[in-house]
């Protein structure tokens, strides 16, 4: 079922996807959340650039990570309860959760998204899944690092330092810490299925 929006989506690709994101998220009044994406969208560029990745797709999947921003968390519920075959425990509890899965459909719905490396690093960007690609690892280490504020987090040295080794070296330094300091309420199953895998990769290989 196609997600419903309240807004003008016409034109939005008339310039380039970063203008349809900003047009858009201004709309809906959302401007702190385009100054994050961009910020994102910047610092899954530099990553690509250290591991190799496709820079345009890294460049998008940060612009368009959190458009689901646009959409009421009534209205996510309803449309997860209406689609979706799973709905995790901390979603149901966290609608918020859900923006991941949401920002994805937008991408490819609104923006025309296609490229599946793009599309599944949105959808898993908060919690990360089991056996992620570099591209969902890329984004999730991004979105936590691209920190605008003044006071960056107590995790952010820790998983730099990690990320100078691995993708998978930082994506579990960066659980491991919110786990063990039980920064997450209600931890999703996608994120325990990520510590699991990635423990089982790490010490063996990165
Ligand atoms: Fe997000
Ligand atoms: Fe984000």
């Amino acid at each position: 079922m196609t997600i419903k929006l309240n807004y003008n989506t016409t034109n939005i690709l008339d310039n380039t996807l970063e203008e349809g994101v900003r047009k858009l998220l201004y709309e809906c009044k959302k401007e702190e959340t385009y100054n994050h994406c961009k910020n994102v969208a910047e610092m899954n560029v530099k990553i690509a650039k250290m591991f190799n990745l496709d820079i345009e797709a890294c460049k998008n999947a940060g612009y368009l990570h959190d458009i689901g921003a646009i959409v009421s968390l009534n209205e996510m519920s309803k449309y997860a309860k209406e689609n979706f075959s799973y709905i995790d425990n901390a979603e149901e509890k966290y609608p918020f959760i859900l923006h991941q899965r949401i920002s994805k459909i937008i991408s490819k719905e609104v923006f025309k998204i296609e490229d599946i490396r793009v599309l599944d690093a949105i959808e898993c960007h908060t919690t990360l899944k089991s056996n992620p690609s570099k591209y969902d690892m890329s984004l999730f280490i991004a979105d936590k690092l691209a920190w605008d504020q003044e006071n960056v987090p107590p995790f952010y040295n820790e998983v730099e330092k990690a990320l100078s080794i691995s993708l998978e070296k930082a994506s579990l330094t960066y659980i491991n810490y919110i786990i063990d300091n039980n920064v997450i309420l209600c931890p999703h199953k996608w994120i325990l299925d990520a510590k699991k895998y990635l423990e089982s990769i790490v010490e063996k290989n990165f």
